[in-house]
Order: C-alpha cells, then structure tokens, then sequence
C-alpha cells in the first residue's frame, strides 16, 4: 500500500482570502459540494468567527456538505473555539483547526507575547478544543521562520495535549525546498512523540515555490498536504491542489504517493471556483489554465499528430479537461441547455436556472452557435447573485463625436429601482458614474479588461473590473454581444462583491 497524502483544502477559508475574492453563501456551499466530489479529504470551510456570514458559511457547509471532514479556522483563545466548536456542531466529521503564531518577529511585534506564553497558550487552546472535538489540529503560523528548538518544543507539547495534526505553515513563502524538506526531515527525527502526530504542511506561493516546498516536506516525512484550488489565497496564494495532485500521480517514480482525488473532477473544480470567487485563471496555469493542453506551434502540433505523448505529459481527460463537441443554439431547448450545465459540473437552483436559460435563450437569438465558455459566462451572474444585489434593470447610451457621452442606468435590489444618470469621458465611464450615484459607493476603476470569449464577430465579449473603495478593492465580470453592457454588468457585479465585502467587515 502506498503512503496516502491527506489533501486539505483551505479553498475556502485561505483561498477566499486573497485579494479581491468575494464568495456568495451559495456559491460557497456549491464548492464545497464539488469539493467533495472531487475527493479531497478535508475541507476548511472558513474562519468562524471572524464574522456571521464566515460562521454562516461553516454551518451551512457543515450540514449539507457530506464526506470530507469540515474544518474551521481558530485563534488560539477560547472565543474562537467556542463559536468554531458551535459552527461544525452539524457536521458529521469535524475538526478545530487552531493557531498560533511562532516566530520571533510575530511573537514580539505582533502578539507582544514571550516564547513562554505562546507554548502555554497552544497547549491550552488544543486540551480546550479537544474538549468538544476530537479531531484538533494546531498550526505553528511562520513556522518556516520560528526558532527551530522552539519549534521542537512547541509541537511535542500540542502532540502531547492531544493534536491529532500539527501544521507546520510557510506563512510568508519565505522557504526553499531544500531548507524546507530539511525542517520536516528535523522534525520528524527530533521530536519524541512525532509518532503520535500528522504533519501538515502549508505553503503560500510569494516566491513561486508553493507546491516544490509541499512536495519536499511529503518526501520527509509530512503526510497532509494544506492547498487550494487554482493555488488561491493571500498574497500570490497557497499552494495549488491540482499541481500537487498531478505531480503525485504522473511522477510516481519519485514520489510513490497516493491521494483520494478524483482528477477528473479538477478541472470542473476550477471553473467553478474561478466563476464563485471572481478569480480567473491565468490561461498559463499549470494543469487548469486554457492553455495547458493547447499546442500553437506547428512543430508540436505535428509531434502530438502523430504521437501525443511527445509534448503532453499528462492527457486533458485526465483531469476531465473535455471539450465539449456539443455546441449549442437556440433550438436547443430547456432539455439541451440543462444536460451541457450538468456536464460542466454546474448546479443551479430552479429559480437560477430559469434566469440563465432565459439568458441562454436571448443569446442563441443573437448568436448562432454557443460554446461552453458561453453558458459558463451566462451561468456566472445567477450563481453570485444574492439578495443584496444590485441588478441591471437597464441602461441607455448617448455618445458619438460631438456628443458629450451621457447614460441613463436603471438598477433594480430588491423590489426597489433606482434611476440616474451621468455624463462621462466615454459611454462606460458616463455608466459607471450614474452607477456610483445609485450605489453612493466613492468606486474607482482600478484596472480594466475585454475580451472576446469565442471567436466571430458576434462573439461574446467578456469584461473584468477591478474597482476600489479606499483601500478596499473587488473584481467584477460581465460578459454580452455588446461590450458596453458587458462592461456595466460587470461593473455592477463588481461593486456588488464590494459591498458584500464591506458588509462581511
Ligand atoms: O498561512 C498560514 O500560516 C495560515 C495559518 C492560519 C494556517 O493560513
Ligand atoms: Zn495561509
């Protein structure tokens, strides 16, 4: 029997983290689904009480999410626990995962606490934890740069106060595979009662090195792997699940370790992800971006002719990267539509799906053939709708050489409508502004981008925002055949995921 790597998935929790990410509660609960059918065996379903819609979100995901242990996310002190303890309470596998911060520099600057009070406070918070749940894990937060004695220390003393996983976290993504492989290797021999433990790594991404330092701790010794889909998270993010999974499984010669992912489900886990967090995935990224298994020069397209394995090291199936030769248009029907949606791995409430194939419906109108990458377009907006969202009623454009561009919006929350209207530099810019009048948010454009989704000149033009209030930021997406309404949708969708934003805070 090979050696089994448990897969933690903190899509939710560190992934939801990173900048600009904002998830609806629906959206959470559909990627904890998908999560689950992907295979992985832990899901940290948020940090419960960092705030009600984080504590709402661990509940939820503890009721209706079954298979993987739930985890939620804890400081150290008994408050946390408690509210952490009480969001799992419908779980049926669930863990307290705890932490502390370790090294000099947090304990001194940020903590203001000596070595002495941390050890005490871990070992604390770990017996207080295990009170309720038997299932405790403890994380060393900047593990990577905590004195290593102290470290020693600290996870033989949580060991023996019962964690059950100890998480040796590369917080800031300061380590290096050799150092890091070094630490668990230390670990794993200098640590008396390491036996009675897992150890758990977790790596973020700042130096690019996120899956080669989890990969160099498996080969030393850890046996959980902490990551998130897409490689989401603080910062340039966490390690990515799908590299981990698919260097395991396609490098068997060197690492003879198994994972209970189902990687045909990866890709499926991804859109859905990028669709729920507002997150695209850059068209490089190993394993999921676009251009993974898209050969351009005519060099390699003749090698993969006429032998595939001569630029493919892994085949697109494999992680369920299918495209679809079922392309869709307006004789379609309700039928059609549903079975393509299914087949992305999307699910829709009935209220959803009658939206989006309302939707489907005007766009096979205007366009003859509708492609995958159109239905995931379409299906976005219903899965981040909530009921605190602004919805685009309509708009009108006046703008021409010698005009001064002028829009009229119309936006609907609720049963309420809002109107105003606005001169601008250009057609998006007077909508925007009549948008912030209706929001009264200060909103700024931060970055903007277009680009066609399909080829043809009635191609789907897909718009993403980036727009900042101070110093809070979100990122919005819309996608039409007019790229106008493509750049309002997403403007609205964007400073709907600010005020959800502001809200959670
Ligand atoms: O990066 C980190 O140290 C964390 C801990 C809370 C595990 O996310
Ligand atoms: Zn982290």
């Amino acid at each position: 029997m090979k050696d089994r790597v448990i897969i933690f998935d903190t899509t939710l929790r560190d992934g939801e983290q990173s900048p600009g990410a904002s998830m609806s509660l629906d959206g959470k609960v559909k990627v904890a689904n998908q999560l689950a059918r992907l295979g992985v065996d832990v899901i940290e379903a948020g940090f419960p009480v960092s705030s009600p819609t984080q504590f709402d979100a661990v509940s939820l995901i503890a009721e209706l999410t079954k298979g993987p242990i739930i985890a939620g996310l804890a400081r150290a002190v008994k408050k946390d626990i408690d509210v952490c303890v009480q969001s799992l309470k419908k779980a049926k596998k669930s863990r307290v995962h705890t932490f502390l911060a370790t090294s000099d520099i947090h304990l001194e600057k940020k903590l203001e606490k000596t070595k002495s009070q941390a050890l005490k406070m871990a070992v604390n918070a770990v017996k207080y934890a295990k009170g309720f749940i038997e299932d405790v894990e403890f994380s060393a937060e900047d593990a990577s740069r905590t004195n290593r004695d102290f470290l020693f220390e600290i996870i033989e003393a949580v060991v023996d106060a019962g964690a059950n996983v100890v998480n040796i976290p590369d917080t800031v993504g300061y380590t290096t595979p050799d150092e890091y492989g070094g630490l668990i290797k230390d670990i794993m021999r200098k640590v008396r009662n390491i036996n009675k433990t897992t150890i758990s790594v977790h790596c973020h991404n700042d130096l690019g090195l996120g899956s080669a330092n989890s990969l160099a701790a498996v080969v030393n010794g850890a046996r959980q792997v902490e990551c998130t889909v897409n490689g989401i998270g603080e910062r340039a993010g966490n390690t990515s699940l799908e590299e981990v999974v698919m260097i395991l499984k396609t490098r068997q010669d060197i690492y003879p370790f198994s994972t209970g992912i189902k990687t045909k489900e990866i890709y499926k886990t991804s859109k859905l992800i990028s669709i729920v967090s507002g997150i695209s995935v850059q068209p490089n990224k190993a394993i999921v971006g676009i251009n993974a298994f898209a050969h351009e020069s005519g060099i390699h397209q003749d090698g993969v002719l006429k032998e595939r394995t001569t630029y493919e090291i892994i085949t697109p199936e494999s992680v369920g990267f299918e495209k679809s030769r079922i392309v869709l248009g307006r004789h379609s029907g309700r039928h059609g539509f549903k079975s393509r949606i299914k087949a992305l791995g999307i699910e829709l409430k009935d209220s959803q799906f009658d939206k989006a194939y309302e939707r489907f419906i005007k766009l096979a109108d205007k366009k003859k053939e509708i492609f995958d990458e159109d239905l995931e377009v379409i299906v976005e907006d219903e899965i981040t709708v909530t009921s605190e969202t602004y919805v685009l009623e309509y708009f009108n454009i006046v703008s021409g050489n010698k005009t001064i561009p002028t829009a009229p919006v119309s936006l609907k929350k609720g049963k309420q409508v809002f109107q105003e209207a606005a001169c601008g530099d250009g057609p998006v810019d007077a909508a925007y502004k009549a948008i912030n009048k209706i929001t009264k948010l200060k909103a700024k454009l931060v970055d903007y981008s277009l680009q066609a989704v399909t080829g043809g000149t009635d191609a789907l033009g897909e718009v993403h925002v980036k727009v900042a209030v101070g110093n809070r930021t979100a990122v919005g997406m819309g996608a039409s055949t007019d790229i106008i309404e493509a750049s309002v949708k997403a403007y609205v969708n964007a400073v709907n995921r600010l005020l959800a934003k502001r809200k959670k805070a």
